[in-house]
């Protein structure tokens, strides 16, 4: 495996690469659920790139930019020991020579104007001028996201289908902790107590879609407002000391909303546990 932290080591490494290049963009602090996208790399391509770089532009001012986990060592042997074959680990000046150029694309005002879009301003628009960059250098044929982040990977698909990259893009279901709670480089900001309390925020979004699916058999239409309310009072109940930001039920496909649940749901949650914010989405079909 080899290690490469400056832009033209990364080129004159990937002119030697022949057949499939497969990309897993990351923030470090890896843990199974950054694994599973790797995985998948390994799987579909014949060479697996992984980078490792704490993006500042998608931090907003008062986040967690500063105290975000840096695991470099641990992160570089669970590369290793999972068949990456380039770890690309960038300083902020080789990837934003000038901090005061951003470049990007534009967001369609329905995906970027929602859910995250909305509580972070400027969030996604660092998410995608990070990943445009890392697209450039490291010209992947294939490049593996999340569905933990499931706006980031519609905003992603959204950019490179508009910006021709040819990139395809491979989504992977959330990976969780044998409690239900989603794992996240941020779950280690919780106490042991806040994580079992976060458990149940699968739990809440499992009760929502036994419920859709009872609506669905009986033809009875639930309105989407109602739902969500009381799912935010449940959440907060459940979590003493949490704080909800949104719980919102939209089209798992295009991110639209509807004000009865109809069929191909998804649920989104985000939440303050303390300080820690937690994001999580489920699909609950109907
Ligand atoms: P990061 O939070 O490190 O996540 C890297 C990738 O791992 C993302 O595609 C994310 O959706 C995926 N991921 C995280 N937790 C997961 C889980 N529990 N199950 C499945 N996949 C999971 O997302 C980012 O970094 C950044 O925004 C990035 C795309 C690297 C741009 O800076």
């Amino acid at each position: 495996m080899r290690i490469l932290e400056t832009v033209e080591s990364f080129r004159a490494a990937r002119k030697e690469l022949t057949g499939k290049v497969g990309f897993v963009p990351t923030m470090g602090a890896l843990h199974r659920g950054h694994l599973e996208l790797i995985k998948k790399s390994v799987e579909l391509c014949d060479t697996t790139v992984v980078s490792i770089f704490v993006n500042p532009t998608q931090f907003r001012a008062g986040e967690d930019f500063e105290k975000y986990p840096r695991t470099l060592e641990d992160d570089l042997k669970l590369c290793e020991e999972n068949g990456v074959d380039i770890v690309f680990v960038p300083k902020k000046t080789e990837i934003y020579p000038n901090e005061k150029i951003r470049i990007g694309f534009t967001i369609s005002e329905e995906l970027s104007g929602i859910l995250c879009g909305a509580s972070r301003p400027g969030h996604f628009e660092g998410v995608v001028q990070i990943v445009s960059v890392l697209f450039n250098i490291v010209a992947p044929v294939v490049a593996i996201f999340g569905e933990k982040d499931y706006q980031q990977l519609a905003i992603i698909r959204e950019m490179v289908a508009a910006l021709n990259y040819g990139v395809e893009i491979v989504g992977i279901p959330t990976v969780r902790e044998a409690t239900g709670l989603a794992l996240s480089s941020r779950n280690r900001y919780l106490s042991i107590k806040e994580k079992e309390l976060a458990a149940n925020i699968l739990k809440v979004m499992d009760g929502v879609k036994v419920k859709a699916e009872e609506a669905r058999f009986d033809r009875r239409a639930l309105p989407v407002e109602f739902i969500e309310k009381e799912t935010a009072s449940k959440l907060e109940f459940l979590i003493p000391g949490s704080k909800v930001d949104y719980v919102e039920i939209r089209n798992t496909n295009d991110l639209t909303k509807g004000r009865f649940l109809a069929r191909d749901s998804r649920i989104f949650v985000a939440l303050f546990v303390g300080e820690t914010r937690l994001i999580d989405n489920l699909y609950i079909g109907a």
